[in-house]
């Protein structure tokens, strides 16, 4: 069999060697991700760094399977401000360019982040400062990318219940200067410098029938209807989807209501940073991609039930990318590569691949 790398680059050995030129490349029988969820009205897409399209094949088989591509880090508040008032939009410049050339949608990540904060923050996110370093930063950023943007994460990862808030909120620079109206600031800042994106609430550990999912589930709810209540833009809800196979219990039925609570209150939903942690899975290749493709397909099919859920995308498109082989507690213990992602490092289709297609292909259309 072809691999899907010498499918693509063959076209230029056609030229050069007749056995191959003989053999007219096959088109490839299957098609991509993005084609079936798009029939559903759907949108599937992967995060993606610029860096990765130095690899002029792999930019191929991106625009291919993706309808939306999002930037991993470089969106991220140290890389585009890392010196006060000082931008550098090169990396998702780039990114956006991609998109454009190769029709594909973009969304941002992310805004406010209790991660990814540059040193200087720590003397401007103090309650004197802390409201106009926040707008002077989303309005330019939001503005720059205004009508190129599908949505954005606005606020990321704002709950923490083990912070012990009654309001689940985790303590970060910016509540400690502005108390919860931080998020109101933000989700404003970003709609008044981009009418038409979608805004989006981005949280994690939202999966399982973990007590401490249930309480992020919880606060989370109740931290969607307060903002609603008082008119903040908040137009979405982003699952970061991070799964844990073979791990702990998925309770498809409770997941399946929480989405529907979510729904009620009028929101879309996107999963947005879908990937599966083999680490508990044997390291034999074959039961290990069935296993995690089994999780894999089981989430998702939950999720698409949905109506309100519009969106997959994947951390990573390829296993080669994955920053699950970086985060420690997610990569595996014995050394071996982390198999979470739809391709794997040649770029072949794998188990999850597969798990997400038959997703799309049975989800009821949008
Ligand atoms: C991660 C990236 O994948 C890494 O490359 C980077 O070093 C740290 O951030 N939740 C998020 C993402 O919202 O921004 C994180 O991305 C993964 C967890």
């Amino acid at each position: 069999m072809i691999s899907r790398r010498a499918a693509i680059t063959g076209f230029a050995a056609c030229a050069a060697t007749p056995v191959l030129a003989q053999a007219p490349l096959k088109p490839r029988e299957e098609e991509a991700l993005a084609l079936r969820a798009h029939r559903k009205g759907l949108v599937y897409g992967a995060a993606l760094a610029s860096r990765h399209l130095q690899d002029a094949v792999f930019g191929e088989i991106f625009a291919e399977e993706c309808g939306m591509l999002v930037p991993e880090w470089e969106a991220k508040w140290r890389t585009l401000q890392p010196q006060p008032g000082r931008f550098d939009f090169t990396a998702v410049d780039r990114l956006i360019d991609f998109a454009r050339r190769r029709n594909l949608l973009a969304r941002g990540h992310t805004l406010v982040w209790h991660q990814a904060m540059p040193d200087w923050l720590a003397e401007a996110a103090v309650p004197a400062l802390a409201a106009r370093t926040l707008v002077e930063h989303i309005g330019p950023v939001v503005a720059r990318y205004r009508g190129r943007m599908h949505s954005w994460d606005v606020v990321n990862e704002a709950l923490e219940p083990r912070d012990d808030r009654a309001d689940g909120l985790r303590i970060t620079p910016w509540l400690k200067a502005m108390g919860p109206r931080y998020l109101d600031a933000a989700f404003r800042a970003a709609r008044a410098a981009d009418p038409d994106a979608m805004l989006v609430l981005n949280e994690y550990g939202l999966d399982y029938a973990r007590p401490e999912d249930e309480r992020r589930r919880r606060a989370l709810v109740q931290l969607l209807a307060a903002l609603r209540g008082r008119g903040v833009p908040v137009d979405a809800v982003g699952i970061q989807a991070h799964l844990v196979a073979g791990g702990p219990l998925f309770d498809a039925r409770l997941f399946r209501a929480f989405l529907a609570e979510l729904a009620d209150l009028g929101l879309k939903i996107l999963i947005t940073e879908l990937d599966v942690t083999d680490r508990h899975l044997p390291a034999d290749i074959g039961p290990r991609d069935r296993q995690a493709a089994d999780h894999v397909a089981r989430y998702v099919e939950t999720a698409l039930d949905e109506r309100a859920v519009i969106a997959v995308l994947t951390w990573g498109l390829a296993d080669r990318f994955s920053w699950l082989n970086q985060s420690e507690g997610r990569r595996r213990t014995d050394g071996l590569k982390s198999r979470g992602l739809p391709l794997d490092d040649d770029l072949n289709r794998k188990p999850i691949w597969a798990a997400l297609a038959r997703a799309f292909d049975a989800a009821p259309p949008r």
